[in-house]
């Protein structure tokens, strides 16, 4: 099967160089300013098609490609697995097959199992783009990390990350060390030793560092990022129990207090207040969980103009 010339998939941070996600960062800030104009709609993908294929939930992810390809003039169509026919039966390349034979300009893809979107790349003549695949990667969620740390600390270079919780799980946790150290930060990450991969030690020529405690992490950091226990991909107990993760390796303003004084934090979402992050740190003014939600949206505008044919806008 060929592919037209202009594929531009996007299946991780893994494939891309620094050049690609200064491109991409540098598009997705100057389509930001479209989100905050009356009329929040540009013609820039009109003719376009974009399908929204989640077989895995999701709230802010699928509501925010929705929103980006609607602001810039794509037909936006969104398939829920409970909806489709691979609950009769059909396999996933048939599926893509199929929806690919309606001619979509990009089909973005969120599935439970790892390498779901590089498989979907081989068969179909859309653009991919990786909405999340299992506990490998979920590159737009650290191309809006990276937008957020960019806007309130100017450089990601030489940052001091702290990346905290079930690293293991987390395709968030993946797809940020890959991005962080391409672009130079110093990334530290921490969490109960059963959720911090082994695969980890390889990053540690590249600015990685695997802390024993939290508090080790969190101290001098200038970005605190917490993740979520990814309860659903644990076949196996971890950690005794929530509450003693909570007491152990939740964020509390005592342990934020270790970090920088204008220290920034971030949670993907959905976070679990009380568990990995205390009430009183997510609704304090360093928290800018709900920043990255916004800037979640340009940069899904810039990375679907980017896979549908778009040059990079900087
Ligand atoms: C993340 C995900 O689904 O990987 N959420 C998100 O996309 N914002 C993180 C999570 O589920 O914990």
């Amino acid at each position: 099967m060929t592919k037209p010339f202009r594929r531009r998939d996007l299946l991780g941070i893994r494939d891309l160089t620094p050049e690609e996600i200064r491109g991409i960062l540098d598009t997705a800030e100057n389509f930001r300013e479209i989100n905050s104009r009356e009329i929040k709609k540009v013609p820039a993908l009109r003719g376009k098609t974009v399908i929204n294929l989640f077989f895995e939930n999701s709230t802010r992810t699928r509501t925010s490609f929705e929103i980006a390809a609607k602001r810039l003039s794509a037909d936006a169509v969104n398939i829920s697995v409970s909806a489709s026919s691979v609950t009769k039966g059909e396999t996933l390349v048939d599926t893509a097959l199929n929806l690919d034979a309606m001619d979509p300009d990009c089909i973005v893809v969120r599935h439970s199992s790892a390498g779901v979107p590089h498989q979907l790349a081989k068969v179909s003549r859309a653009a991919i783009v990786n909405a999340g695949d299992g506990a490998n990667e979920h590159p737009t969620q650290a191309l809006l990390d990276a937008m957020t740390i960019r806007e309130h600390k100017k450089k990601i270079r030489g940052q001091e990350v702290a990346i905290v919780g079930d690293i293991l799980h987390s395709r968030v946790a993946r797809s940020n060390v890959h991005l962080l150290t391409k672009m130079g930060a110093k990334v530290r990450v921490a969490g109960p030793g059963t959720l911090v991969p082994e695969e980890f030690k390889h990053f540690v020529d590249d600015g990685l560092t695997i802390c024993p405690h939290v508090e080790d992490a969190i101290e001098g950091a200038d970005v605190v990022m917490i993740l979520r226990i990814q309860r659903e991909r644990q076949d196996s107990a971890y950690f005794p129990t929530l509450r003693e993760y909570a007491i152990h390796y939740g964020l509390t303003n005592e342990r934020l207090d270790l970090a920088k004084k204008d220290a920034i934090v971030l949670h993907p979402g959905p976070m679990n207040r009380g568990i990995e992050i205390a009430s009183e740190v997510a609704d304090s003014s360093r928290s800018l969980i709900l920043d990255q939600v916004k800037y979640g949206v340009a940069v899904r505008m810039a990375v679907l103009y980017l896979a549908t044919g778009g040059n990079v806008v900087n």
